[in-house]
């Protein structure tokens, strides 16, 4: 019983962090939690994956300019995607997104239905359900909402599962304050507490079992696919500074993947 009445304590003064720093401090006027579609959520979604928020920003105008709905984005050449998508990496993720808006002209409504879609996995539907339906329909969790219920649930432990961490989620969302605020604000509310906590040097992740280090960009096997990307989309060629080796590891992967097609001594996105 003890037990239980510190772990409701330590729920509520979680709570009451989350939502007294969001009504004081929250990230309000961020732009793409303005003007919200289930589109919009996507893209902004797909892009804050392993993106930092500041290098998200003008690429997200920039598409939204240029591909303010599905339909728009159906539109699309892989070439033109690309181009925008530089700077971003990961272009695994653009040509996802193309791939989906050719395939189909309205995202569902439910979580099960978002799953089903090529490109989205879990985190991205429940971001989906949360901040453009705004249902708490499957906890959403990421790097900074970790970081959060670390600090107030786990310290101390290692090696902590995921499914732990969605059963914390799932007890906040009972509380009556969390409802009143709706799963949107919610979740916007414990994002924005994590990124504080990580800009006071407070990160937990190193103790989740699904840590993924993030290598150094400059040397890596992605800097690499990029600068093939970026030769192929302004000159159809390859780039003259890169080993052989590495060159045709990287050529190779690109053809497998149905981003560049080889024409003789030319390429060009496919
Ligand atoms: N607001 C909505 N989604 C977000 C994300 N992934 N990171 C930071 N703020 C967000």
């Amino acid at each position: 019983m003890k037990q239980q009445e510190e772990n409701v304590d330590s729920e509520n003064l979680c709570i009451d962090d989350i939502l007294s720093y969001y009504k004081k401090s929250g990230r309000h006027d961020l732009v793409f939690r303005k003007n919200i579609t289930p589109y919009r959520v996507l893209v902004s979604e797909v892009m804050l994956q392993q993106t930092q928020v500041s290098r998200v920003l003008p690429k997200y105008s920039e598409w939204m300019k240029l591909y303010p709905t599905l339909t728009a984005l159906s539109r699309a050449t892989l070439t033109e995607v690309l181009v925008l998508w530089q700077g971003l990496g990961y272009q695994r993720r653009a040509k996802a997104l193309l791939l989906m808006a050719k395939a189909h002209s309205k995202l569902p409504t439910s979580y099960e239905g978002l799953l089903k879609l090529p490109g989205i996995g879990t985190y991205t539907a429940s971001a989906i359900c949360a901040f453009a339906y705004d249902t708490f329909s499957h906890p959403v969790l990421e790097t900074n909402i970790r970081t959060v219920l670390i600090e107030y649930f786990h310290l101390g432990e290692e090696g902590i599962h995921d499914g732990l961490l969605y059963d914390d989620l799932t007890r906040l969302e009972q509380y009556p304050q969390v409802k009143k605020l709706g799963a949107r604000n919610f979740y916007y509310a414990i994002m924005d507490y994590g990124a504080y906590l990580k800009s006071k040097k407070i990160s937990h992740n190193t103790k989740s079992r699904h840590h993924v280090v993030q290598s150094a960009y400059k040397g890596s096997h992605r800097e690499l696919r990029a600068k093939v990307l970026f030769a192929i989309t302004h000159t159809r060629e390859l780039p003259k500074d890169i080993k052989d080796v590495c060159l045709g590891i990287v050529v190779a992967e690109l053809i497998k993947e149905g981003f560049i097609i080889q024409k003789g001594k030319k390429y060009s996105i496919a």
